[in-house]
């Protein structure tokens, strides 16, 4: 590589940023991020739930970076068995090990000048995390059963849906792999933080729905919007993006409406209502989290009472303006702007 990256063509670009979807705070911090590393050759650790976007932001890093037209090379060290992921990585001789019938390259060389994405790092096992350890401080990739070595420019970002500190402390990860990994760390949050996003992902989705299906044309009614904001995503953005695609193939007008979400779906603006018991017994209840329930139903409700307005909304709840707009931040709802509503908080 030479020393001194430069960005890659502006189509690429727009193409990179478009596919990062959401205007939430964290997500504008977390591009402005991603803008920041990709003109460098950090190791970069990003950290985040299933679906939440770990691919999308690897791939990003990657179109923005000067490797750009170079392969993007995604490893998934779950879905590969152990005794082979050192050969997928590094490559191997011929006869290195029973069926080596034929030398191989590896993914490192694959991805030279590129990019090569370790997904589900954690799994990876402990002897291999020590020759990776190896490669990211010399850049020199031995393949399995090979005593020639050589050198590899490969990028590498790693992702993990699971703790890695914690994987740290139980010493089932090593502590120096980590710090090497996390030059750069990127924690994306799930969605259920960041619920502003949704009415933004899903016309995002439904817009590459309408490609696929030209000529059809979708919306998603205030109701239904109000319970696709209060449910928690635990798939994360891929769950909602799932559940978009069903909706337009169940909706049999243009509108997709409540009647049409799933029982899950509709149960989460009522759930508070259910889970709040009128009495108490011996098994006790989580008084915080009824509390905030509560809270986050009654927000909706005003919000879906008032057509988005959240000076009225407030109203409704005896709140003050400001209160209120606090308590919408902490539940992560914030209510995409109603016709009536002059206060962009
Ligand atoms: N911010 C976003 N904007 C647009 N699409 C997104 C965004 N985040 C995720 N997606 C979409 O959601 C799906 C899941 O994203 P991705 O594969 O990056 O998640 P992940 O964190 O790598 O998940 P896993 O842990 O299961 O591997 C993909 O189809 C991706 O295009
Ligand atoms: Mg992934």
């Amino acid at each position: 590589m030479s020393s001194e990256p430069k960005l890659a063509d502006a189509a690429y670009r727009s193409l990179a940023e478009r596919a990062l979807i959401g205007d939430h705070p964290t997500i504008v911090k977390l591009r402005a991020l991603v803008d920041r590393v990709a003109v460098t050759d950090a190791t970069v650790l990003i950290t985040g739930e299933s679906g939440s976007g770990k691919e999308v932001v690897a791939g990003a890093i990657h179109a923005l970076s000067a490797r750009a037209k170079r392969a993007f090379v995604p490893v998934n060290c779950a879905a590969i068995p152990h005794e082979l992921l050192e050969s997928e990585m590094f490559g191997h001789e011929r006869g290195a090990f029973t069926g080596a019938a034929a030398p191989r390259h590896g993914l490192f060389s694959t991805a030279d000048g590129g990019t090569i994405f370790l997904d589900e790092i954690g799994e990876m096992p402990a002897q291999l995390q020590a020759k990776l350890l190896r490669v990211l401080e010399d850049g020199i990739v031995r393949p399995v059963g090979s005593d020639r070595a050589s050198r590899v420019d490969a990028r590498v970002i790693a992702a993990s849906n699971n703790d890695l500190v914690a994987a740290v402390k139980k010493g089932v990860f090593r502590e120096d792999l980590f710090y090497r990994l996390q030059v750069v760390p990127i924690i994306i949050p799930p969605l259920r933080e960041r619920r502003s996003d949704i009415p933004l992902l899903v016309e995002y989705f439904l817009d590459r729905m309408r490609q696929r299906m030209p000529g059809r044309e979708w919306s998603v009614s205030r109701e239904a919007m109000v319970n696709l904001w209060s449910y928690d995503w635990p798939g994360n953005v891929r769950e909602l993006e799932n559940m978009v695609e069903r909706l337009v193939i169940l909706c049999e007008d243009s509108v997709i409406d409540v009647d049409v979400l799933p029982a899950n779906l509709t149960a989460s603006t009522r759930m508070a209502e259910t889970r709040i018991p009128a009495t108490l017994d011996d098994k006790g209840v989580n008084l915080n989290l009824l509390v905030r329930e509560l809270e986050g139903r009654m927000i909706n409700e005003a919000l879906k009472h008032t057509g988005g307005n959240k000076q009225a909304a407030a109203r409704l709840l005896g709140l003050k303006r400001t209160t209120f707009s606090a308590k919408l931040r902490r539940c992560g709802v914030i209510a995409p702007t109603g016709p009536n509503d002059r206060d962009d908080s």
